[in-house]
């Protein structure tokens, strides 16, 4: 099963309190707490109590600073690439109000997206969402996307990994069909950073937004935005903070400059604890190494595909194993109470319309996805 030796792994788990306690199988909603993220935590206290508001420049500043050089190594990028925002919404709502829609009035989604990537678009009064269908509620026919892309289309913005499915997107026949009519290509990795590969140049993205608090265990409070050095440039955003302004400290209000790097999509003064906590999770991500976690969840969610399947569940999943990721959805007649029921028995999982949600991490075990299934057979 395991790329990674029983004693490494071992020592990994211990680095999670919550597996010591709980069969907990729900990174794909939060992502396990770590020792080390507390350690981290712990710090940025002790800095507080001590230092006061030096702590911001002598130390909070380098962090931040340090955290986007993390994201930046992690995705292949230059960390001048790279912003943090308070939310996924908050980096799309930054992009949004920096496209100019007056030529290209039409911004193209997947009807599998999450809300908060559609609503920045449906927010507007001077836009066009399109909806690309599906046929068969788990993933979008790659080959479709072109159908519905023209040269009216200012934006094509859809998910990497669609958080309901776990279906993971062949990103390339859509970033083409974007960049064949000259739109823009937004990706949502919050469900892909973690657990599956991320290089937005590679896939030919112009914007990838994610966060740490899935599948990267760092927390909720902050998300990461990368935007391609070639399109910084020319989108300027119509909402600002004094984080975006090439000269912060100037503190000039007279006029406003936006920075010549992605840090001008920053939206304010970042939720230094979740820096704080989401260092602790990267630092765990590299040590573990991506291919070897990548390897473990493909392995830990094809075992619970097929226990799920030999006990007679109905799934929604991709048929094709290439596109499945580590969310899998199991039909229950009553998921909110299976959910309840399996949580009395320290079992966490999830629930989304009508199905089980379960989504092992690379800290899980075999053993636990047999907990899981037992139970819920139960
Ligand atoms: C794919 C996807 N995008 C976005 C979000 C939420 O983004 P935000 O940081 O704005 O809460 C989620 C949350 O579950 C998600 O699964």
């Amino acid at each position: 099963m395991s790329s990674i030796p029983h004693a490494e792994l071992e020592a990994f788990r211990t680095e999670f309190p919550i597996l010591q306690t709980r069969t907990y199988l729900n990174s794909c909603s939060l992502g396990a707490l770590s020792r080390r993220s507390m350690g981290y935590l712990g710090e940025y206290q002790a800095l507080w109590n001590t230092m006061g508001a030096s702590a911001w420049y002598e130390l909070w500043m380098g962090r931040i600073g340090q955290l986007k050089q993390t994201v930046a190594t992690m995705w292949n990028a230059d960390e001048k690439e790279i912003a943090l925002s308070p939310s996924v919404s908050g980096a799309l709502s930054s992009i949004a109000s920096a496209i100019d829609y007056t030529k290209r009035n039409k911004i193209v989604v997947a009807e599998l997206d999450f809300p908060t990537l559609v609503y920045q678009w449906l927010a507007r009064n001077d836009v066009e969402v399109v909806r690309v269908p599906s046929d068969d509620g788990i993933g979008v026919p790659p080959e479709r996307w072109a159908e519905y892309v023209d040269e009216r289309t200012a934006l094509v913005a859809t998910s990497h990994v669609f958080y309901g499915t776990g279906y993971v997107q062949d990103l390339a026949p859509i970033a083409k069909a974007a960049r064949d009519a000259g739109a823009l290509f937004l990706v949502d990795g919050y469900q892909s950073a973690g657990q599956i590969r991320v290089d937005p140049r590679a896939v030919d993205a112009d914007i990838y937004v994610a966060g740490p608090l899935k599948w990267l265990c760092g927390g909720p409070g902050i998300a990461f935005l990368w935007v391609r050095q070639e399109r910084i440039a020319e989108l300027r955003p119509t909402i600002a903070s004094w984080f975006g302004a090439r000269d912060q400290f100037q503190f000039r209000n007279d006029e406003l400059e936006f920075r010549d790097d992605a840090g001008r999509f920053s939206m304010g003064t970042p939720a230094v604890p979740t820096v704080y906590t989401a260092l602790g999770g990267l630092e765990i991500f590299a040590e573990a190494g991506q291919d070897r976690i990548y390897e473990r969840i493909a392995a830990l969610t094809e075992d619970v595909v097929t226990l799920a399947q030999e006990a007679g569940f109905e799934l929604k999943i991709a048929e094709d194993p290439a596109r499945r990721s580590g969310i899998v959805l199991i039909r229950n007649d009553d998921a909110p109470a299976a959910v309840r029921r399996l949580a009395d028995k320290n079992i966490i999982v999830d629930h989304r319309a009508g199905y089980v949600r379960v989504s092992p991490h690379f800290y899980n075990t075999p053993e636990e996805n047999r907990k899981f299934i037992a139970a819920l057979r139960g």
